[in-house]
This record gives structure tokens, C-alpha cells and sequence, in this order.
């Protein structure tokens, strides 16, 4: 046997147990005539001693070792005199009889310990050693727990897991498809599979009325902290269900994994939100609950005062930050800053502080007299003490976006923003279609096969853009961690989409002609969602990037630096697939 125990079990009821550790050396240290090394594995750290004058040969060996090596080592378990209060093993230590170096080690190129000196660039390269740091390795641990909660929920409920290609024809949502090529068909591509969709609802056509899947899925999308080219979804699907059997079934999920992995029991409903009032009050569909600073609208207020900013504004709208009055001119200036940064675009912002004897000291206060400011302070419901933060422009939707960026920026400076802190919701009634300025068509919002709400249908001839989905988003914490919708299982309403988004009933029958032929045997009404594991994961695990929660991720730039791929193939593999290189500079 190579160990007995592993690195991170023995307690101080061990004491006087021969046991055999192996793992890798963390460190060594020499004091006196006494070594002390210690040694890792997955789970833990135990010290190891040597001691000079009891087995010099021994010590001599310990004080090679380097770090990083592969060791095994056998002794007694006795009670450290200087504990260490901050490992779980540190009432204890092993006096070590036996030594074997099973693998020696070449110097790592950063320290393998939470606060390690190794760059970002450095520790995906060697990501393999990245892995040994318990604060990635915990992560990782999370994930595979919650893999299995969910799987353990999905299997009570009567889903069944069923695995889908991956070699596959495109599935449009939304993104572009990574492709490859087929040598068997020259000059035709397979899709990976942006998701499972088509084929979860193939799946319903052929009666497993509840499906998931664990299932990775592929997006050629640029890449932000909470997107990766590959990911994992919980894909689920069922049938005979309308939208609300879907949302009490995942809700229900939601809140088995925030008690088994958080301990956190939620009794209450999610809080629900329409689309309109996410758009209206945060100027997103995913808003961040954690903290209030609803949008206030002002154009009734403020208009008409000689303040041609906003006077001559299609949408005024403000937040107020509670106590945040004590904000400096330098901050608020850096706020101001903030916003007009190119990838927000507002022109600037106005403020008002509500002060101790509740006037308002705003920035415009020039044209405002101090009953128009009254009169706009309990539009917010302000108090003294609080900050109003406001900003104008010519596009409603648009300026809400940026007071959207506004909220969060000023969220994240009061702390309001805090990890350990949940806001479930859901997001319903999306629009169906989302009309492109720049195509002059309609794109479906969620997917093509998303089904419209029953009484919206009559809107399908006469005013596409207002007609709203059966289609649902949950939002904790501001992150999108899933969606879906109801879809739909009537060919002629399929039809019907199909042209409202340009598609000629060629294209239609030579891209999904598979699916809407299945539906003409026996469609049941169906739905379902996909929840992000990722995102659900370092949600939990309270990361900044999903990239931390998944083994071997991709850069910004979606490659992998460990393998270095994408990378070019020799001319013999591309004659074989038929296909020629042209890269523009
Ligand atoms: P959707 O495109 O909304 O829906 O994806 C579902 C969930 O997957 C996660 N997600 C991602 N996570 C990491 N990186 C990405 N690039 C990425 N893209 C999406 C999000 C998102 O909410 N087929 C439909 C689901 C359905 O209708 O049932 C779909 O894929 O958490």
C-alpha cells in the first residue's frame, strides 16, 4: 500500500498510530538538528519530522529533498508542542522512520500555495500545477458537488439523462458555430453544438418526457468573465408542461442546491420580474437585486427649466445612493469620468446631495429652483444624507444602459455588491423578436422555437416587435445563470416564425426541415431551460471570472497556452479534409 492515510485526516485521537503518508513536498525547513517537511495531497498538509540525533541518515535524506517531490513517508503520529491553528492537522505531526523518494521534481516555475508569485499567463501554461493550489483544487471540488446535487435532484424529479452529439449541424442561438470539417464528406462541416436544443426536443417527440443532461457546449463569441468558447450546461426539457411547471421544477432545483452546497434554505418564492420592468427600472434584463437604486424617471420633473441638456432629452432618469452624500467633488468627478468612457457613452452626469436639513445642493443648481429639487428628491423617496446620481439622452433605452453601469459602479464602491449575499429572480415575458437597425429584421430573442404568449398571437400579423415569449431567465446576483421558454409544437405557428425572421421555406426546410418533420408525428407541448454550471458554480464559490471553476479553460483570446492550441495542421491533413489556407494579414 502506498499510504495509509491521507495528508489531511489525522487528528489528535490518532496519536501513537504508525501510519504511511504520500504526496508532494510543500516545503522543508531546518532548525537545529531537527527537519521539518511538509508534505501535500489532495487533501490536506501533515508535517513530517526528522530528527538528527535519533536517525542522522534519515534527516540527511529529508534535507535533499526538494520541492515538489513525490514522497512517501512512515512514522508515528504524535502531538505537535507548537501547534498550528490555521491547517486541520495542526495539533499533530508525523515522526518519520521511513522515507522513499518515489519522484523527484524540477523547480516549479511559481510557489504552489493560495498566494502564489505566479502571473495569470504563468499558471494557465502549467495549469497543471495551478490545479495543486487548494484554492483552485476547492473550486473544482465544488463543481463536481454540485454536478451531483443536481444530478441527484433531476433523478427524484424523474429526468433522465440522456447524452446528444456533438458532431452536429449549426443550432442557431444566437452565436457563431465552431465548426469541423468531415473527411469522410468533403467540403462539408459538422457544428458543435452551441446546445443540445434540437435534439432535447427530438427527445420530447419521442416520449422521455423529462430529459437533462450535464453536456459541454460550444459558442465562437467573444469572451468576458462569464463566458467561455466551451461550457457546460444542465440541459433539461419536458413535456406537457406550460411555463409555470418549468419555473416551480428549477426553482425548486435552485433552491436545493443553494441548501446542499450553501446551506441556505430559501422557503419563499423567487421574486418575478417582466422584462419591461427589468428594462424600465434597471436598464437590464439581468439586474443585480442585491440593493435597490431603482431608476426614477424625471422628465416630468425636470424638463422645461432652460437646462438645455435636458431639456432637449428623450429620457432623464436618476438613482439615489442612500448616505452616499459624503461623495467628494473628486469622487464625483470620477464618476462623471466613468460614464463618458467610450464603452458607456454617456455625456455626463448630474448630482444632488440631499443634505442635513433635507435642501438638495444639486450640480445644475443654477436653472433648478430648491421646490423643483424638493419635488424631484421625493420622487425618490430621498433623505438626507443621500446622493442622487442622474443622467439624460436622446435614446431611452440607451441611457438606461448606461445608468444601468452607473448603479453597479456605485454598488460596487459602497460595498453593496457582497458575495455572501443572494437575489434570485426570475426574468419573464422576454419580447419574442428583437428588431436589428442594422439588418432591418427581426431576430428571435431567445431561439426560433420559442413559442409566443397565446393571447400576443394576433399580434404576430400586425405589430411583431411587441408580441411576448413564453420565455423565462433566472438572474441571481446580476449573472443570467439560465434560461428557457415554452416552445412551440404547432408546425403552422413554427411556419409562421420561420418567415417573420426572414427565413425562405427553403432555408427553413434545409436547416431544420428534420425537426419540423418530426413534429408532424405527434408533437406533445413541451419546454424546458438550461442552467450555466459554470455560472452557478462560481456563484456559489463567490469567483469574479468562470474561467476559475473550470479545469483547463481558455484565455482571453480562446486559446489554451497549456497545449497552445488552436494551432496550425500540416499541409497532409488539410489535402485529406480538402481544404486550402488563405489567412489575410
Ligand atoms: P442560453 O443561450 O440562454 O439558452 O444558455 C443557457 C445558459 O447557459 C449559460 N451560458 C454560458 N455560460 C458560459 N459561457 C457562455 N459562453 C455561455 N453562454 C450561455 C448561461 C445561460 O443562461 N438552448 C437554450 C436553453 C433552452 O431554451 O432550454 C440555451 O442555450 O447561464
Amino acid at each position: 500500500m502506498y499510504r495509509t492515510r491521507t495528508c489531511g485526516d489525522l487528528r489528535l485521537a490518532d496519536e501513537g498510530l504508525i501510519v504511511t503518508l504520500a504526496g508532494w513536498v510543500q516545503k522543508t525547513r531546518k532548525m537545529g538538528g531537527m527537519t521539518f517537511v511538509d508534505i501535500r495531497d489532495r487533501y490536506g498538509i501533515t508535517q513530517l519530522v526528522f530528527n538528527q540525533e535519533i536517525d542522522a541518515a534519515l534527516c540527511e535524506q529529508a534535507n535533499k529533498l526538494g520541492r515538489e517531490y513525490v514522497i512517501q513517508a512512515t512514522g508515528t503520529v504524535r502531538e505537535r508542542s507548537s501547534k498550528n491553528p490555521h491547517l486541520p492537522t495542526g495539533d499533530i505531526e508525523l515522526i518519520v522512520s521511513e522515507l522513499n523518494i518515489l519522484n523527484t521534481a524540477v523547480t516549479p516555475p511559481f510557489t504552489i500555495e493560495d498566494e502564489t508569485d505566479g502571473g495569470d499567463d504563468l499558471r494557465m501554461k502549467y495549469r497543471y500545477l495551478d490545479l495543486r493550489r487548494s484554492c483552485v483544487r476547492k473550486n473544482l471540488e465544488l463543481r463536481h458537488k454540485m454536478a451531483f446535487e443536481v444530478r441527484s435532484y433531476l433523478d427524484k424529479e424523474g429526468f433522465l439523462e440522456v447524452e446528444t452529439p456533438v458532431l452536429i449541424k449549426s443550432t442557431p442561438e444566437g452565436a457563431r458555430d465552431f465548426v469541423v470539417p468531415s473527411r469522410m464528406n468533403p467540403g462539408q462541416f459538422y457544428a458543435l453544438p452551441q446546445s443540445p436544443q434540437t435534439f432535447k426536443q427530438l427527445l420530447m417527440v419521442s416520449g422521455f418526457d423529462r430529459y437533462f443532461q450535464i453536456v459541454k457546449c460550444f459558442r465562437d463569441e467573444d469572451l468576458r468573465a462569464d463566458r467561455q468558447p466551451e461550457f457546460t450546461q444542465i440541459d433539461c426539457e419536458m413535456s406537457f408542461v406550460e411555463q409555470e411547471d418549468v419555473i416551480q421544477t428549477f426553482e425548486g432545483m435552485a433552491k436545493h442546491l443553494f441548501k446542499t452546497i450553501r446551506g441556505i434554505e430559501i422557503k419563499e418564492p423567487f421574486l418575478r420580474m417582466t422584462w419591461q420592468d427589468a428594462m424600465k427600472y434597471y436598464g437590464s434584463d439581468k439586474p443585480d437585486l442585491r440593493f435597490g437604486m431603482k431608476f426614477v424617471e424625471l422628465m416630468d420633473i425636470m424638463q422645461g427649466y432652460g437646462f438645455s441638456v435636458f431639456d432637449n432629452a428623450k429620457y432623464i432618469g436618476g438613482i439615489c445612493a442612500e448616505g452616499a452624500a459624503h461623495y467628494t467633488r473628486k469622487q464625483l468627478d470620477a464618476l462623471t469620468e466613468f460614464v463618458k468612457r467610450p464603452q458607456i457613452g454617456a455625456k455626463g452626469m448630474v448630482y444632488a446631495r440631499v443634505e442635513a436639513d433635507g435642501n438638495v445642493k444639486s450640480s445644475v443648481d443654477k436653472f433648478y429652483t430648491q421646490e423643483v429639487l424638493q419635488k424631484m428628491k421625493e420622487a425618490f423617496g430621498a433623505k438626507p444624507g443621500d446622493l442622487i446620481l442622474i443622467l439624460s439622452g436622446d435614446d431611452a433605452m440607451k441611457t438606461r444602459k448606461q445608468l444601468c453601469e452607473l448603479r453597479l459602479e456605485v454598488a460596487e464602491q459602497l460595498g453593496l455588491r457582497d458575495k455572501n449575499k443572494f437575489a434570485c429572480l426570475w426574468v419573464v415575458d422576454f419580447p419574442l423578436f428583437e428588431w436589428s437597425e442594422e439588418d432591418q429584421r427581426f431576430y428571435a430573442m431567445h431561439h426560433p422555437f420559442t413559442s409566443p404568449k397565446p393571447e400576443d398571437i394576433p399580434l404576430l400579423d400586425t405589430d411583431p416587435g411587441a408580441v411576448r415569449a413564453n420565455a423565462y431567465d433566472m438572474v441571481i446576483n446580476g449573472v443570467e445563470v439560465g434560461g428557457g421558454s415554452i416552445r412551440i409544437h404547432d408546425s403552422q405557428l413554427q411556419d409562421k416564425m420561420f418567415k417573420l425572421l426572414g427565413f425562405t421555406e427553403e432555408r427553413a426546410q434545409e436547416q431544420f426541415g428534420f425537426l419540423m418533420n418530426a413534429f408532424k408525428y405527434g408533437a406533445p407541448p413541451h419546454g424546458g431551460l438550461a442552467y450555466g454550471l459554470d455560472r452557478w458554480v462560481s456563484l456559489f464559490a463567490g469567483l469574479d471570472s468562470i474561467r476559475d471553476c473550470i479545469a483547463f479553460p481558455k484565455n482571453n483570446s480562446g486559446r489554451d497556452v497549456m497545449i497552445d492550441a488552436p494551432s496550425v495542421i500540416d499541409d497532409a491533413q488539410l489535402d485529406e479534409l480538402c481544404l486550402k489556407v488563405d489567412v489575410k494579414e
